[in-house]
């Protein structure tokens, strides 16, 4: 898993994981920023955490980096490389290596404000209904094949820091689910669709929001 930030969407997925509802495991989590909450939060709960120097660029990493960032992964033996919050541009190299195994979460209803603070701009649009989107990653900004997404209204008084918030609720909830259908092997791709093979829970939601 890689993150970049506080790591709330990792603790979710770990949480899930412990309490039996992804039959998977988190083999590794590394993050460009070594202060990140990510590391902490993994480190708290035994998982093994790196920080990878990313090297001299500010939205990519250097070659050597995602060399380095390839060869630990392959370490680990990841069935799933896990973006949670991880903000930089992952390339070729990495692309090709973990080819269709890539999935990220972005704060918005694709492909409805990519890029940074999707959030913000959903905002500074003023739309009524955003959301959160879990896909595959591909070549481009956050363009990648759609798994699922999840609505957030927008309200009046709604700031930045508190749509964000709603979002990552929304994430909390979506993500796990989603990696859960991918560890099942319930999804399945053809092209830009991704098939939900079983069929959605009809009763209750197995992935209630966490409590503050
Ligand atoms: C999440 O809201 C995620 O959607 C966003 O960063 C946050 C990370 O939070 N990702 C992006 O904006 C990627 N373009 P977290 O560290 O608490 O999981």
């Amino acid at each position: 898993m890689l993150g970049s930030g506080q790591g709330s969407n990792f603790v979710a997925i770990a949480e899930a994981i412990a309490a039996g509802k992804i039959p998977a495991e988190v083999a590794l989590v590394l993050s460009d920023v070594e202060s990140s909450g990510i590391l902490t939060q993994a480190r708290q709960r035994g998982i093994p955490a790196s920080y990878l120097p990313p090297g001299k660029y500010r939205t990519k990493l250097e070659e050597d980096a995602e060399r380095s960032l390839v060869a630990q992964l392959q370490a680990a033996e990841v069935d799933l490389v896990l973006l949670a919050g991880f903000m930089r541009v992952l390339k070729g190299e990495f692309l090709k290596a973990f080819e269709g195994r890539i999935v990220n979460i972005h704060p918005s209803l694709l492909p409805c404000f990519p890029g940074l603070h999707a959030w913000k701009q959903a905002l500074d649009y003023g739309v009524k209904v955003t959301g959160c989107t879990v896909h595959f990653v591909d070549a481009g900004i956050d363009s990648g094949a759609i798994i699922g997404q999840q609505t957030v209204p927008v309200l009046d008084r709604d700031t930045p820091e508190s749509l964000h918030q709603r979002i990552h609720q929304a994430e909390h909830e979506l993500y796990p689910r989603c990696v859960a259908a991918l560890a099942r092997g319930e999804i399945s791709v053809q092209g830009r669709l991704v098939l939900w093979n079983a069929p959605a829970p009809k009763y209750g939601n197995p992935f209630p929001p966490r409590q503050p």
